[in-house]
């Protein structure tokens, strides 16, 4: 047999459970996946909901394209079995948190449905809060924060999702916000307004 995990003792049943953790911090742990096209405002948005729910009591921690690819994440590329070994690597990180009680804030394209099941499937459903950020590709084009876009448009970045990689819209989020015409202020108020009842610990 080659199981590479078949030597391993867990010692999850002998650590504190999940229960004290969330009464400690007063709150509960949940992970909070934006999906959308780059540039559609994923971390942007993220980084607002962090701050408020710092400023309310809530601690949580954002993981995203920044902190992940440039570390944990940093032998991985854009073709399909990189962003599935991406998303699986983040997906199982975010599950350590979230069942530690923190509010986990991720920021990733996760273009397909099979890379968001994927996700799902490894925090488990009732923790897994899906928000697609929903910013046409027009939008992100023009904002181009990067100036990615203009250079998969001249064929300098190849699997560029939008432009010449897939991005499927999830079919069923469990929260979508359209940013076109919005301020990020009320972007990140109408996140708020969903995610806190779920994090709230008295429920
Ligand atoms: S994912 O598809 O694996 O979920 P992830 O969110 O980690 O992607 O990274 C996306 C970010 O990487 C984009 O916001 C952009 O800044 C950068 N990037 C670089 N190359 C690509 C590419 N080919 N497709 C999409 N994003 C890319």
């Amino acid at each position: 047999m080659n199981n590479k995990s078949e030597n391993i003792h867990p010692v999850f049943d002998q650590l504190l459970p999940r229960e004290s953790k969330e009464s400690l911090l007063q709150q509960k742990g949940r992970v909070i996946w934006f999906t959308g096209l780059s540039g559609s405002g994923k971390s942007t948005i993220a980084k607002g909901v962090e701050e408020k729910l710092h400023t309310a009591g809530f601690f949580s921690v954002v993981l995203d394209g920044d902190n992940v690819r440039t570390g944990i994440n940093n032998n991985l590329g854009f073709s399909t079995e990189d962003r599935k070994e991406n998303i699986r690597r983040i997906a199982e990180v975010a599950k350590l948190f979230c069942t530690n009680g923190v509010i986990t804030i991720c920021c990733f394209v996760s273009p397909t449905e099979e890379i968001r099941n994927q996700a799902r499937n490894i925090i488990g459903k009732n923790d897994f809060v899906e928000i697609f950020v929903n910013t046409p590709i027009e939008e992100c084009e023009r904002r181009d924060v990067k100036g990615l876009y203009a250079k998969a448009r001249k064929g300098e970045i190849k699997d560029f999702t939008g432009v010449n990689a897939p991005f499927e819209v999830p079919a069923n989020p469990d929260f979508e916000i359209r940013t076109t015409n919005k301020s990020v202020e009320e972007s990140v108020s109408e996140v708020l307004h969903f995610v806190a009842p779920q994090v709230l610990f008295h429920k």
